[in-house]
């Protein structure tokens, strides 16, 4: 079984990134399973409180479940044309300290997807994140970028991903990822 682990970069109760990772545990391949790893509790980086009282355990508790995992799908949205902070300061927690950094994201399998009220669906802040993976020296997945678009159209009140048209991008772009996963 393929173990993928999805974060959502919102805190927003109502997210449509979250939602769009809730509908990727839904529509995983058969061979496939997609988890939900939180980052609600996670603080802001400071160096003095990784030095003097280490990694938080929020944060250890997301990096041991990355590490169980066979690939890692990042759901972002987009702030300013770019990585919106809370979802930047999670994954620079997850590189700390850089000994252990290799362990939670060297040659890991790598997705991204994303949500956003627009028109252009995430792809300048899919587009920020490139430097990043690349740095962090993961195995980014490219074959089949998926921008949802029109995201409050695309959900509905409760969150559920009711264009079948984006719920068809989201399996095949499951079963692509799942493949490239191995
Ligand atoms: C936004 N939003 C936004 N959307 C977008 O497509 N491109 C952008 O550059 C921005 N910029 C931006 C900046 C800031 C500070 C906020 C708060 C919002 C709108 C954003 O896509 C929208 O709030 C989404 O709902 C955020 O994702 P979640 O929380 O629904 O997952």
């Amino acid at each position: 079984m393929t173990k993928i682990i999805g974060i959502s970069g919102s805190l927003r109760r109502q997210s449509f990134n979250a939602s769009l990772l809730a509908a990727a545990v839904e529509l995983a391949p058969s061979g496939a399973t997609v988890e939900i790893g939180s980052i609600q509790d996670i603080p802001l980086y400071n160096f003095d409180v990784e030095h003097e009282q280490g990694i938080p355990p929020s944060v250890a508790r997301l990096k041991e479940q990355i590490i169980a995992a066979d690939a890692l799908l990042l759901v972002t949205p987009e702030y300013n044309n770019s990585i919106p902070g809370v979802f930047k300061n999670v994954i620079d927690w997850l590189s700390r300290p850089p000994a252990d950094a290799p362990r939670v994201f060297s040659q890991r399998p790598v997705g991204l997807i994303g949500a956003s009220p627009g028109n252009f669906g995430t792809i300048l802040s899919q587009n920020a994140w490139l430097p990043v993976l690349r740095t962090l020296g993961t195995r980014p997945w490219f074959s089949s970028p998926l921008y949802v678009s029109s995201a409050a159209k695309v959900f509905d009140a409760e969150g559920r991903l009711i264009d079948e048209a984006v719920r068809e991008k989201l399996r095949k772009y499951l079963q692509g990822f799942a493949r490239f996963i191995g």
